[in-house]
């Protein structure tokens, strides 16, 4: 379901959005994170390699997985004209990361910009979580972060109409307009159904829109919720949560305040 939506559409526009280009200081925490904790490094969800290259530019090994093979043929691109020092240091999997096997333990295991929260069903991410024990070093560690929202896109009519999120023009010379609005609150699961339209204009006038529906966590907004979703089946797996920071709205960065 997710590989399908990655693979329809997104994978096209990801890397040119604002959404994403705007994300600087995450790529820095992990670049970080992966100096200060060694590699070789596993990156579950790499998509179209944002991090992935990042830290290979940064001198270590590093192993990227998805299940979207659009996304995962953006990163092949990457890869490409990376020097060749630094090429060799990547290695692209097209894989689940519910379940996978890789036949090699990693000192550090990281899922960035949220992909853990694409796993729905708390069985799903007891999967992930037992997979990432099973390929985790002796004494290495485990980084995802996780977004909070506004307590109001759990309950508030107005994010059932249509809304924009961002306009932006590609390499080529197409403009995109992206809008959203959720389909349908489950409060109790703490999930949206989101439709997400891409009105794309071409040089020539024309323009398409493709509107594309998922569910989506969503978190009531309180401050630990996600924490706490996510704790409790790191807990199971016995992971030890050593750290644990960030701020409403920030997204992770290395100068993320320290949450208890
Ligand atoms: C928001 S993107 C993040 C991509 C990348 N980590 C980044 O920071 O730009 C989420 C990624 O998770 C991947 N993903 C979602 N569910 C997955 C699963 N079960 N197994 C592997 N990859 C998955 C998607 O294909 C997508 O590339």
């Amino acid at each position: 379901m997710t590989a399908a939506l990655y693979d329809s559409v997104i994978a096209d526009f990801y890397d040119a959005s604002p959404v994403v280009v705007s994300r600087q200081k995450d790529v820095v925490f992990y670049r970080d994170a992966a100096r200060r904790y060694g590699g070789p490094v596993l990156e579950l969800g790499c998509g179209t390699g944002r991090i992935t290259m990042a830290i290979a530019e940064a001198g270590q090994q590093i192993t990227g997985l998805d299940n979207s093979e659009k996304m995962l043929q953006r990163a092949t691109q990457k890869v490409a004209v990376l020097h060749p020092e630094q090429r060799q240091r990547v290695t692209l999997l097209s894989g689940d990361m519910r379940r996978f096997a890789i036949d090699q333990q990693f000192q550090s295991i990281i899922i960035p910009f949220r992909p853990f929260q694409h796993l729905l069903p708390v069985p799903e991410q007891l999967d992930c979580l037992g997979c990432v024990r099973q390929h985790l070093a002796l004494g290495g560690k485990l980084i995802m972060d996780f977004f909070q929202t506004d307590a109001a896109r759990m309950h508030d009519p107005q994010f059932l109409k249509e809304h924009f999120i961002a306009e932006y023009e590609m390499p080529g010379g197409r403009k995109v307009r992206l809008s959203e609005r959720i389909a349908a609150f489950h409060r109790a699961e703490q999930c949206n159904d989101v439709e997400m339209a891409f009105e794309v204009t071409g040089a020539d006038g024309s323009t398409t829109r493709n509107v594309f529906a998922s569910r989506f966590e969503a978190d009531a907004g309180r401050r630990h919720a996600a924490a706490s979703r996510t704790r409790e089946p790191a807990n199971l797996r016995r992971f030890r949560i050593p750290d644990y920071s960030g701020g409403r709205r920030a997204g992770i960065a290395s100068t993320s305040r320290r949450l208890r």
